[in-house]
């Protein structure tokens, strides 16, 4: 059985960017979405991008079980940069908000077992207006390798997107050449959907460990759900694209800040576990309710995301009423083992749990018994025929996450609890 597997794990990542990274989605916390270009220590003293947020991070992922779950990536996102170069030409750490520079915040994430991300921006400038890379490629990557980073984001602001199909490749190339394993996040495929040029996904894949496809996430349930959307919309052109060691990237996880309620909350960790999506938090992990968290470290769902087959799951169902588009979807991801993880969302907001039933073909499953599992435990196991309706109720804008266990798989390798050992899953990143 391992050995299948392992082998299954080799094929696939040969058709991806071969650096060995990202065999399984990227977890981690980026500092963007909650913390965006706040620059005034004075005012927000805790909010600020500064050595301090990433060491108090840090200290948080580690004490409060987030490395242990598998968020390994600390990165710092946009603004962390002086607007003009040194004398030298070199890329400058704001001298105020970084004072001992970046290899000292570098030294303290690795000191801690984390792992450390950087932002760059492919054209003349950052996003946010600090300097991009470009006509200083080679001088950005050895400052990076420098700092000994371990993930770079590479936006594209400032920058055709026209260029992008040459630019970004060339450098990946270069970071290669450097011989330092740095993971390679792409804004490539983003700014070219925008502008309504069809991405070459294929090329991005064999460049690329992620790719961001489309819009910023906001904090808020509309656009989740748009995101969403658009991710369902697309999936006949994007998911043959993720696999290990690529793997496109729907943004990163709202989870636990102000936009989201706990049932919302609980869709994008099921739906971004469906798109085997990387899990990046962005959120203050000093402030976060407890309820969130346990959404962050639910780790049947994690394993859902981190399955080591890497094939992103579907939207395969979705029911529109009085000309309202997806009031109610079913996604579905296939999992090595023969099993499904299977997410019912709901996108009413009427009131009250919506409850319905579908047949085995409507959810996409195969004929059979099976053992299912709800993933968020707050019910009981149930044992299903698919000669039978699975009947569920699903809060308003909530998810039901269940995963489906065939009989004869689950007599195989069920542990006690019937959940996929942990061991097992250990034994195959380790091994692939
Ligand atoms: C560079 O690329 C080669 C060929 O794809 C690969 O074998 C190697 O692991 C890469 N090195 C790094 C540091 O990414
Ligand atoms: C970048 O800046 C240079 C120098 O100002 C300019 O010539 C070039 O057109 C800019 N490139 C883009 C893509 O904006």
């Amino acid at each position: 059985m391992l050995v299948t597997l392992i082998f299954l794990v080799g094929v696939s990542s040969s058709l991806a960017l071969d650096n060995g990274l990202a065999l399984t989605p990227p977890m981690g916390w980026l500092t963007w979405e909650r913390f965006r270009c706040i620059t005034d220590c004075k005012k927000y003293p805790n909010e600020c991008i500064s050595e301090n947020l990433i060491k108090r991070t840090a200290d948080l992922m580690v004490n409060e079980g987030y490395l242990d779950a598998g968020y390994e990536y600390l990165g710092i996102d946009d603004c962390w940069l002086e607007k003009e170069r040194g004398p030298d030409g070199r890329m400058v750490p704001d001298k105020e908000r970084f004072p001992n520079g970046m290899k000292a915040v570098a030294d303290y994430i690795h000191s801690k077992g984390l792992k450390f991300g950087m932002y760059e921006d492919y054209g003349n400038l950052t996003c946010a207006g600090y300097p991009g890379v470009l006509g200083n490629e080679r001088l950005d990557i050895q400052t990076f390798v420098d700092w000994e980073i371990d993930y770079l984001k590479l936006d594209g602001c400032y920058i055709n997107p026209t260029a992008m199909d040459a630019g970004y490749p060339a450098f990946g190339k270069m970071l290669n050449e450097t011989g330092r394993q740095i993971l390679y996040s792409c804004s490539w495929p983003a700014y070219q959907e925008d502008a309504k040029m069809l991405p070459d996904y294929a090329s991005i894949a064999e460049h690329c460990n992620m790719w961001r496809n489309w819009d910023d996430i906001e904090d808020s349930w509309a656009s989740l759900t748009k995101i969403m959307n658009w991710f369902g919309d697309n999936q006949d052109r994007l998911a043959q694209h993720a696999g290990p060691g690529h793997w496109n990237d729907p943004d990163m996880l709202l989870i636990g800040n102000f936009g989201l309620t706990e049932d919302q909350a609980r869709v994008q960790m099921a739906v971004w576990s469906i798109l085997a999506a990387p899990l990046l938090m962005s959120v203050d992990l000093a402030t976060i309710k407890p309820e969130f968290k346990a959404i962050l470290l639910n780790k049947d769902i994690i394993a859902v995301n981190q399955d080591p087959l890497g094939k992103q799951g579907l939207r395969v169902w979705k029911k529109t009423e009085r000309g309202v588009r997806s009031r109610l979807e079913i996604w579905n991801r296939k999992l090595y083992d023969g099993t499904y993880a299977v997410a019912f969302v709901s996108q009413r907001d009427d009131g009250i749990p919506y409850a319905a039933s579908f047949t085995a073909d409507e959810m996409q499953l195969p004929k059979g018994e099976y053992q299912v599992q709800d993933l968020y435990k707050d019910e009981g196991v149930r044992q299903w025929n698919s000669e039978d309706h699975f009947e569920v109720r699903v809060n308003p804008s909530g998810v039901k996450f269940y995963k489906f266990i065939p009989r004869a798989s689950s007599d195989a390798i069920k542990s006690d609890s019937g959940f996929v050992s942990d061991a097992i899953v250990n034994v195959l990143m380790n091994n692939s």
